[in-house]
């Protein structure tokens, strides 16, 4: 399963990158705005500083808008994958932009249904909100074991993006229930190593190599 980080702060995002184990970016207008900044010129040092590919969200929200929009992001960088939010207008992006082989990511998704839709609209990623619809009572990893199941079953080559990560268990069971992608917090990505037990014993062969008095080199 490939990791993605949630974020538009070019300092993680460095820094994570520096793991080698970052496989993309996603961002949204939140993101953006809570960074501050010049979007554009954030957005080309975010498609610098990471080899993968990093959704960038239009701003409006009626297709010709849409695909303006689209197309300026696209051209910061070959890495840019144009992110629609899933209504009728965005689908209709989506397949445009299919059709000239920009790479797109259909975000809001909340429902199996509307997953189908955006993959028969070309849609490169999907973004289905995992924690939103726990939020709200709901079981968000049943939706991405139903898109997983759908897309299998008619070949759909879009790639399930599970978003709206909030926890380490929401990373396991979206990778036991077939994502091809997770977008985590930084927060979240940088603590994914952590573990009690691994410290400890870290700590403990430390201490009895250094007590050993031997060296390596
Ligand atoms: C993904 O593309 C979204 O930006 C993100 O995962 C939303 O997460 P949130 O529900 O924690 O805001």
């Amino acid at each position: 399963m490939k990791l993605f980080v949630d974020s538009a702060d070019l300092h993680e995002l460095r820094a994570l990158a520096d793991t080698g184990l970052v496989d993309g970016v996603t961002t949204n207008r939140s993101l953006i705005a809570k960074q501050g900044g010049v979007f554009l010129d954030t957005l080309a040092a975010i498609c610098a500083a990471v080899e993968g590919p990093v959704s960038a969200e239009v701003a409006s929200t009626a297709y010709a808008g849409m695909m303006a929009e689209g197309e300026r992001l696209a051209a910061i960088a070959a890495n840019v994958v144009v992110k629609l939010p899933l209504t009728w207008d965005g689908l209709k992006a989506t397949q445009s932009f299919a059709g000239r082989g920009i790479r797109t990511n259909v975000t809001l998704c909340f429902t199996a249904v509307q997953a189908l839709m955006a993959a028969k609209a070309g849609a490169t990623f999907i973004s289905p909100f995992v924690g939103r619809i726990d939020d709200h009572g709901g079981r968000g990893m049943e939706l991405i074991a139903d898109i997983r199941a759908i897309y299998d079953q008619y070949g759909f080559p879009t790639e399930i993006l599970a978003a709206s990560i909030r926890t380490e268990t929401h990373v396991k069971d979206a990778a036991l229930a077939g994502a091809d992608c997770a977008t985590l917090p930084p927060k979240l990505f940088q603590g994914l190593l952590t573990h009690p037990l691994t410290e400890r014993g870290l700590r403990q062969f430390l201490d009895d190599w250094s007590g050993s008095g031997q060296t390596i080199l």
